[in-house]
C-alpha cells in the first residue's frame, strides 16, 4: 500500500479543493498537522505551504493502523475521493472547510521527531528557540505569510522596474571595500598571500561604473554586508532593491521609485498617492526633531524663543542670546494629567539626555500652570499659549538648546506622546522624501569632516563655491525615502566630475594616495567620459517588514542572525582547523 502511494503523483495542495472538487480522486502530500482520533474514525489535518485540508479515515482497519501511527509533522501522502463535509463538522476559518478527503490510500512519506514547539500560532516560542529551528518556524503561518509576501514584493519590484526600461545586473560579491560608514567583512584570499577581498557594504561604486559602462539603467535585488551594532532594524547581511539612472535629476528617480512603491504597496490591496510630499533635511529637524519623520499624525515642535528672548527666564534669554532656541511641543489632550505624571515626562526628557524639560497648561478656569511660572513669569509663559496654540486640555513641552538639540528632544517625546496619546492612525501610509541633507558633517570621534550619505554624492551646485570655506553649510543632492517614520531607502545624484571627487576626498582627509589605493580604478573610469547619474538603494527588509506589521526584519527573513550576529540554525560563525587558517596565510 504504502509503495502504491508513494507512486502517485500529489494531485492538489492542500489550500486547494472547494465544494465543485467533490467527487474527485485526489492526492495530497503534507505534514500532519492535528490528530483527532475518535476511535474508528480519525480526522488528520494536512498542512503544506498553500493550506490545510481535513482527511478521514473510517471503516478500514488497515488504514485505521496506519493513520493511529501518525504523529505531529510526520509528511504523509493520501488518497481519496472529496466529500462535502457534515454540517456540524464545516470549518468556515480555512478555505477548505467545507470539504474532507475520504483516505482510501495513506502512506507515511517521512517520520518526525517531536518538535521542540508545536507549529501553530497559538503556542508562544521563543525566538531563540524559532530561530534554531527555524525549518519548523517557517511552517508557521506568520513566517509562510511573511516569506510570501516578500516574494510578492520582490516580483514587483521586478516587474516595475523591468516595465521601466531597467536592467538587472549582477556585482561582484568579493570586492574591495565599499565605504557606507560600517566596518567591512573581510574574506581571506588564498592565492593572494596576505590580500583581502570585502565583502560589499553596498554595489555603490560598481553602479556608478555600470553607468560610465552605458548601462543606462541598472538596478539589482542584493545582499550587502555590514558589520555593524545590530538591532530591530539592521541584520549584517540584508538585501538592498539598488538602483542606478543616467541622464537624470532628482525628479526623475523619485518618479521611478514612486511608481515603484505603488506596485509594491499593491501588494497588500493599498493605493499611495503620488507625489509623495518632499520635505528638507532642516524643515525635518526644526519641525519634528528628526531626518526621518514619522507624518501619519503632523503635531509639530514650534519655535517660541521670542517668548523668552527679553524675559526674566535667565536660562531661556541666554540659550536665545546665544544663537539657540527654545522649542514647544502641544500634546493634545495631556494637560489634565496629575503633578506627578507631569514630573515623570520631565525624568523622561532627562533620561533621554536632556537637561531639562519645562511644562506649561492651562488650569480650567485659564489660569496658567507651569514647572517655571515663577521663574519665568506669567508674561512670557502667556506668550508661549499665544504662539503654540494649545487647545485648553492640552499640555506644552518646552525645550531649549543649540542648533537642532530642542527639537531632536521635542522630536523623540512627539513619537512617544503620539503613542500613547493613541494619536497614530496606524493604518495611515505616510511616504515622504527628505531632501538636501548636509553634504558633511564633523564626525567628533575621526576628529574629521565626514560624508553623511557617502563620498560620491553631489554637492548641489550653488552651495559648491563654499565647498572648502565653510563645508559645513554645503547641502547634498542626497535623499532619504521615509515610510511612516522609517528610514526605507537613501540615495543622491552623484559626482559625475573626477575633478570634483577629489576635491572632497581632500575635504574628507583622504590624501590622494589613499584615495588611489582605495578607488584609484574609480578615479579612473570617471575620466573616460562619465554621464550626469544618481540613484537609490531602498531596505527590502524593511519594507516587508513594514507592510508585514512586523516589528523585527528578523520577521521577513528567512535566516536572520540574532543581535550578535549568530546563526543559531547552523552555528555560525564558528571555528575553522589549522590547515585551512594555513591555506588562507593566516597560521603558519
Ligand atoms: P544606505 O546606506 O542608506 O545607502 O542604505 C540604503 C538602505 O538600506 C537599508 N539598510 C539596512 N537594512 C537592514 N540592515 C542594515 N544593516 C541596513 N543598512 C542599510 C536601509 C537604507 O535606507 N549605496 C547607498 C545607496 C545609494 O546612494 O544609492 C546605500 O547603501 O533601508
Amino acid at each position: 500500500m504504502n509503495e502504491q502511494a508513494e507512486a502517485t503523483r500529489r494531485t492538489h495542495t492542500c489550500g486547494e479543493l472547494r465544494p465543485h472538487h467533490v467527487g474527485a480522486e485526489v492526492t495530497l502530500m503534507g505534514w500532519v498537522h492535528k490528530i483527532r482520533d475518535l476511535g474508528g474514525v480519525i480526522f488528520v489535518d494536512i498542512r503544506d505551504r498553500h493550506g490545510l485540508t481535513q482527511v478521514v479515515t473510517r471503516d478500514d482497519a488497515d488504514l485505521l493502523e496506519v493513520a493511529g501511527r501518525l504523529r505531529a509533522e510526520f509528511v504523509v501522502a493520501v488518497s481519496g475521493p472529496v466529500e462535502r463535509r457534515s454540517e456540524e463538522t464545516l470549518n468556515p476559518k480555512i478555505d477548505t472547510g467545507e470539504v474532507e478527503v475520504a483516505v482510501r490510500r495513506i502512506a507515511i512519506l517521512s517520520q518526525a521527531r517531536t518538535p521542540p514547539f508545536q507549529v501553530d500560532e497559538d503556542t508562544p516560542v521563543s525566538e531563540e528557540l524559532r530561530l534554531r529551528y527555524r525549518y519548523l518556524d517557517l511552517r508557521r503561518p506568520r513566517m509562510r505569510g511573511n516569506i510570501g509576501l516578500r516574494h510578492r514584493i520582490t516580483m514587483a519590484v521586478r516587474n516595475s522596474l523591468d516595465a521601466e526600461g531597467f536592467w538587472e545586473i549582477e556585482t561582484p560579491m568579493l570586492t574591495k571595500s565599499t565605504p557606507e560608514g560600517a566596518r567591512d567583512y573581510l574574506v581571506p584570499s588564498r592565492l593572494q598571500a596576505g590580500q583581502f577581498y570585502a565583502l560589499p557594504q553596498s554595489p555603490q561604486i560598481f553602479k556608478q561604473i555600470l553607468m560610465v559602462g552605458g548601462m543606462d539603467r541598472y538596478f539589482q535585488i542584493v545582499k550587502c554586508f555590514r558589520d555593524e551594532d545590530l538591532r530591530a532594524d539592521r541584520q549584517p547581511e540584508f538585501t538592498q532593491i539598488d538602483i542606478e539612472m543616467s541622464f537624470v535629476d532628482e525628479d526623475a528617480v523619485f518618479g521611478a521609485v514612486e511608481r515603484l512603491m505603488q506596485a509594491v504597496f499593491r501588494q497588500i490591496g493599498k493605493e499611495v498617492d503620488v507625489p509623495f510630499p518632499r520635505l528638507t533635511y532642516d524643515d525635518a529637524m526644526r519641525r519634528y526633531g528628526s531626518d526621518k519623520p514619522d507624518l501619519r499624525f503632523d503635531m509639530p515642535v514650534q519655535n517660541v524663543s521670542d517668548a523668552f528672548r527679553d524675559g526674566q527666564f535667565k536660562v531661556f534669554r541666554d540659550i536665545v542670546a546665544g544663537g539657540g532656541s527654545v522649542n514647544a511641543l502641544v500634546a493634545p489632550g495631556a494637560g489634565r494629567q496629575a503633578r506627578a505624571q507631569l514630573d515623570k515626562l520631565v525624568d523622561e526628557a532627562i533620561e533621554l539626555g536632556a537637561k531639562g524639560l519645562v511644562w506649561v497648561r492651562q488650569a480650567p478656569d485659564g489660569a496658567i500652570q507651569s514647572s517655571i511660572l515663577k521663574a519665568a513669569g506669567e508674561e512670557a509663559l502667556t506668550r508661549v499659549v499665544e504662539l503654540a496654540a494649545p487647545g485648553p486640555d492640552d499640555l506644552t513641552l518646552l525645550a531649549a538648546g543649540q542648533g537642532y538639540e530642542a527639537s531632536v528632544l521635542l522630536g523623540q517625546m512627539r513619537l512617544r506622546l503620539a503613542q500613547r496619546g493613541g494619536l497614530v492612525d496606524e493604518s495611515r501610509t505616510a511616504l515622504s522624501w527628505v531632501v538636501d541633507f548636509p553634504l558633511m558633517e564633523w564626525s567628533a570621534t575621526e576628529q574629521r569632516l565626514v560624508s553623511m550619505h557617502h563620498p560620491f554624492t553631489s554637492p548641489r551646485p550653488e552651495d559648491a563655491d563654499r565647498l572648502e570655506a565653510d563645508p559645513g553649510a554645503v547641502r547634498a543632492r542626497a535623499y532619504d525615502l521615509v515610510l511612516n517614520g522609517n528610514e526605507i531607502g537613501g540615495g543622491s545624484i552623484r559626482i559625475h566630475d573626477a575633478e570634483l571627487q577629489a576635491r572632497i576626498f581632500r575635504l574628507l582627509q583622504i590624501s590622494d594616495e589613499e584615495a588611489r589605493a582605495r578607488f584609484g580604478f574609480f578615479l579612473e573610469a570617471l575620466q573616460y567620459g562619465t554621464p550626469p547619474h544618481g540613484g537609490i538603494a531602498l531596505g527590502l527588509d524593511r519594507i516587508v517588514a513594514l507592510l508585514a506589521g512586523e516589528p523585527s526584519i528578523r520577521d521577513v527573513m528567512a535566516f536572520p542572525k540574532t543581535a550578535g550576529a549568530v546563526d543559531l540554525m547552523s552555528g555560525s560563525p564558528s571555528a575553522v582547523g589549522r590547515r585551512q587558517l594555513r591555506e588562507l596565510h593566516l597560521d603558519r
